[in-house]
């Protein structure tokens, strides 16, 4: 097992590169199964959830190049995805169990093969996190959905047809979902109450280059002519707006200067008002976002709610902000019902915070102290990193592959702008 070791008190400055988008790439990685034509995607990022959607792909009969065949240099690599044949339907518990995200697949599986079945992904460190959703919307779209044994089986042996789906509240996998499936729907489609998170317009926009007919993906009411058949493009995955965020936070606590390069500001807006609010002097360069420290550090107060609102993907992030500010912050997780993990492991660095119900009253504290923690999930992992820059002495991170899930070569883009950080072998 490794560890990362942080020597606090290090100030950042510099550039840091902001890769491809997790949580684009991976509903991105599903549009191949969608046509029988070779789709290549650029600008993936080099991480675990990536290689284990590769995985459930190939599982699938997708065959799955990646360019140069090395990994594709630092910066990003290409993948080339070829679905003309679909050998198997079956999506396995032991992959689906790795990573929740794999629900993607059954719209486009069950679009295009006319049957999915789809381990159900269970529960999940943050919370419950039903399909319900994901099921409601393929049933509007013509699909019989029955559960058994642990998988949920979709078929649609004539095809999909056109129909409204309503979504009670926001879900981004089921607007991804709904959307890819309505794309080879017959006849029209409407998404109400869809997501409007950038990876959302990511996912139209490659769908449209695909030759899908898609208009208001962005908005909260998508319409979709079906086609009858799309073909291969090659597209580019979106920078990582959480990334950007994540290093736009560690700039600040740090009081330092970074430029998020790739970064854009238009999808990391509500973040960086409030981290305005906290201190930071925020500019949009012509190559990204540069972040840096008015020297001073305030408190803030968040909600976390769907995009355009303050994401729940930063709360932990920002929590680690909240416990070195002056005064008190109070930030409140509406989205997930169990994503304070990371709150006992900031305790344990000393941090001053106190949870009730579904919101967290953090009093700055002076200073942070160096200590073992244990990350629980990924942006919490990310959260007890940034507390670590700042922190008196080694703070010591234990169970590293949460972070190997969603932050590429953390370690060396932090070390690059100054940090004292090291990944060792436990
Ligand atoms: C995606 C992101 C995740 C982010 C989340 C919210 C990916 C791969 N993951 O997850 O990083 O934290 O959006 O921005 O893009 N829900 C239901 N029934 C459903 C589906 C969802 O009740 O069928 C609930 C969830 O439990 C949660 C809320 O809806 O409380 C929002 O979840 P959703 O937007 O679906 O998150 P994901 O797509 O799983």
């Amino acid at each position: 097992m490794e560890k990362l070791v942080i020597t606090g008190g290090n100030r950042l400055e510099g550039t840091v590169d902001i890769s491809g988008a997790k949580n684009a790439a991976l509903p991105l990685m599903c549009a191949p199964l969608l046509t029988d034509e070779p789709m290549t995607l650029t600008n993936l990022p080099r991480l675990a959830d990536i290689t284990t959607l590769s995985d459930l792909l190939n599982h699938l009969g997708v065959t799955v190049t990646i360019a140069g065949g090395n990994g594709g240099g630092l910066t990003g690599r290409s993948m080339t995805f070829d679905a003309s044949n679909i050998a198997d339907t079956v999506a396995p518990y032991d992959i689906v169990r790795k990573m929740r995200a794999s629900i993607i697949v059954l719209g486009p599986l069950v679009a295009r093969a006319g049957e999915a079945i789809v381990s159900l992904p269970g529960g999940c460190a943050i919370g419950n996190r039903p399909i319900d959703l994901h099921l409601k919307a393929l049933e509007a779209l013509g699909a019989d959905i029955d559960l058994e044994d642990g998988y949920v089986r979709a078929s649609a042996p004539k095809g999909l047809s056109g129909g409204t789906v309503r979504f009670p509240f926001v879900s981004v996998g089921a607007t991804e979902n709904a959307l890819m499936a309505a794309a080879l729907a017959k006849g029209t489609s409407v998404i109400e109450n869809a997501a409007r998170e950038p990876e959302i317009a990511d996912l139209a926009n490659c769908l449209i280059a695909m030759g899908a007919k898609i208009e208001g993906a962005g908005t909260e009411t998508i319409t979709i002519e079906g086609v009858d058949r799309l073909h291969g493009t090659t597209y580019a995955v979106m920078p990582d707006r959480i990334e950007a965020g994540s290093y736009a936070v560690a700039a600040l606590m740090t009081r330092g200067n970074l430029l998020l390069q790739n970064a854009r500001m238009a999808d990391i807006q509500a973040p960086m008002d409030v981290l305005s609010e906290a201190g930071a002097i925020i500019s949009e360069e012509k190559d990204g976002v540069r972040v840096k420290s008015n020297g001073h550090l305030q408190g803030f107060n968040i909600v976390t709610q769907p995009f355009p609102a303050f994401p729940t993907d930063m709360q932990a992030q920002f929590m680690a902000l909240a416990t070195v500010a002056d005064g008190a912050s109070v930030i409140t997780e509406a989205i997930f019902e169990n994503r304070f993990m990371h709150v006992p492991e900031l305790c344990r660095l000393g941090a001053d915070i106190t949870v009730t119900g579904a919101s967290a009253t953090i009093r700055g504290v002076p200073s942070l102290r160096g200590a073992q923690v244990m990350a629980t999930d990924l942006r919490a992992s990310m959260s007890l990193a940034l507390a670590g820059l700042v922190a008196d002495g080694d703070t010591v991170v234990n169970r590293l592959y949460h972070l190997d899930r969603g932050y590429e070569r953390l370690e060396e883009k932090l070390r690059n702008v100054g940090a004292q950080i090291e990944r060792v072998s436990a």
